[in-house]
């Protein structure tokens, strides 16, 4: 608990000095920022090795939900007065949205675990004096650039090696449209130099793909146009950023078409108050416990104040039909998103088959849902899988890999990802997580029931999301051993 009132620099500052992990990822990791391309890098991953455990049990909370906790800053910064947050997420991917909004013009402290946005108003940033950097966080870099869209000042955006690999346009084309230039016209990809307009058009938009992120850019830009902008989803995703815009006070309608679509319209004339918000526990998160719980055998865990909002529900539902023995307790609204505690016992799971509808809903689960269907008997098929291709790494391919490396028979088909289920699986092995902090835990998870040790080859990025994440497994009874080296075998000194 933090006693006196820091801001946000001094927090990235003490968190560098304490040896947190957020510097390896936005100094030795982030060679793309203008000016810093030839920068020596000197950077050893640390690896780390999962062991088989014994049940596990207990009640544990996990951190705060990412996509809430993104949000909530970025609305707070385009509110008028003061909006405080509990159990904000701090770790490096929202840490880099605080700090970006900083650089932008907004105070933000941070006193008793309590974080504090003393906001501008809808286009009230000010020009940041250098690039603006965003770590590993496509979240953060996406919604942001609806935000810059709306202002008369240019912004460099920049990220890590992973973030400046994934597709923009899906974002920049919409906003384009609605009046945002970008210099690097012909450029998918980051560090790309931004001019944002205070005279936006606001726009009717179809969503080609399920993006949360890019329905949200265009709502963050809708904010700053005159008029109504709309934005029309073929299939629901997360609606986090509809439930919060209401909170702080947007006009904001949904209308549910007879064509099964949904649109979402927000009125340019919007003045957003400061709100008070409280982050539920980020069920995306929660999801390696309860993969750890299902498959070691003996386990009872309780995982309190979890989001159980519908639009990310979708790994919950489908291990239920897996046969697993998961039961909501105490559900309530928790200031606008409904939580419950998740009881979770370990249960002989049968391989299912995931509709490609249900993806949106459970985007993030799926390399931890095929480590759990590997314990599964019989096939489990995933369906509807494109978009995991361009997530932190190709998660497809990566989880595919990780799967093999750990003795199970698994096969891609398209974009569908076909798991053979068994109840013993061997493990052993190095798994690439290719620097992607899902693939990372996912198969931490997995080596805690496998017959043989599963190493990581690097579990820096696990800080990006859940830094928590050993930590909270090991309480709950989990084994890890952290080592710098391996030899060809995966052992670890
Ligand atoms: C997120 C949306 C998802 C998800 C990401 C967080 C959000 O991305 O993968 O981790 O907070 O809006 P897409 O909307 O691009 O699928």
């Amino acid at each position: 608990m933090e006693s006196v009132d820091r801001n946000v620099a001094e927090l990235l500052n003490d968190a560098m000095n304490d040896g947190v992990r957020f510097p390896t990822t936005w100094h030795d990791r982030c060679s793309p920022t203008p000016g810093t391309e030839n920068r020596s890098i000197a950077f050893m991953p640390t690896s780390m090795k999962a062991l088989r455990c014994g049940p596990l049990n207990g009640h544990i909370q996990v951190p705060g939900d990412k996509s809430i906790s993104h949000r909530a800053l970025i609305l707070g910064a385009l509110s008028t007065g003061v909006t405080t947050i509990k159990g904000l997420l701090e770790a490096e991917d929202v840490l880099a949205t605080a700090n970006a909004l900083r650089r932008l013009g907004i105070p933000i402290e941070r006193a008793d675990a309590v974080w504090r946005v003393y906001g501008r108003g809808v286009g009230g940033l000010s020009a940041p004096d250098g690039p603006l950097d965003f770590g590993n966080s496509g979240t953060g870099v996406r919604l942001m650039m609806g935000v810059i869209a709306g202002h008369d000042m240019q912004v460099i955006c920049t990220g890590d090696v992973s973030l400046c690999r994934r597709p923009m346009s899906r974002v920049l084309q919409p906003l384009k449209e609605m009046g945002l230039t970008v210099a690097e016209s012909d450029r998918d990809m980051l560090p790309l130099t931004l001019q944002g307009s205070s005279d936006l058009i606001p726009i009717d938009y179809r969503l080609p793909m399920p993006s949360a992120q890019v329905k949200s850019a265009i709502l963050l830009a809708g904010l700053h146009a005159p008029g109504a902008t709309t934005v029309i989803e073929p299939e629901a995703t997360r609606d986090h950023s509809e439930r919060m815009l209401r909170h702080f006070g947007a006009d904001l309608t949904i209308l549910d078409r007879d064509d099964g679509t949904r649109a979402i319209t927000v009125a340019g004339d919007s003045e957003l108050q400061g709100a008070n918000v409280i982050v539920p526990g980020d069920p995306s998160s929660a999801a390696f416990m309860t993969t750890a719980a299902l498959i070691i055998p003996g386990s009872d865990i309780t995982i309190e104040n979890v989001l159980v909002n519908q639009t990310r529900f979708g790994f919950y539902q489908t291990v239920q039909e897996m046969g697993a023995d998961l039961t909501l307790q105490n559900e309530r609204n928790n200031g606008g998103e409904p939580v419950a505690d998740i009881r979770v016992r370990a249960s002989a799971l049968k391989g299912v088959t995931v509709p490609a509808a249900r993806a949106p809903s459970m985007i993030d689960e799926y390399p931890c849902l095929a480590c759990l269907a590997a314990f599964a008997e019989g096939e489990t098929r995933m369906d509807g899988l494109g978009e995991l291709k361009v997530k932190e790494s190709d998660r497809l391919a990566a989880t595919r890999a990780g799967l093999s490396t750990c003795g199970v028979r698994v096969r891609i088909d398209g974009d569908s990802l076909i798991v053979a289920g068994s109840r013993t699986v061997p493990g052993g092995g190095i798994v690439e997580t290719k620097q992607d902090h899902r693939i990372a835990m996912s198969f931490l998870t997995l080596g805690l029931a496998s017959e043989n040790p599963v190493t990581v080859d690097d579990s820096d990025m696990i800080a990006t999301s859940f830094p928590e994440f050993t930590q909270l497994m090991a309480e709950l009874g989990g084994k890890f051993k952290e080592a710098r080296t391996l030899d060809r075998e995966g052992s670890s000194e």
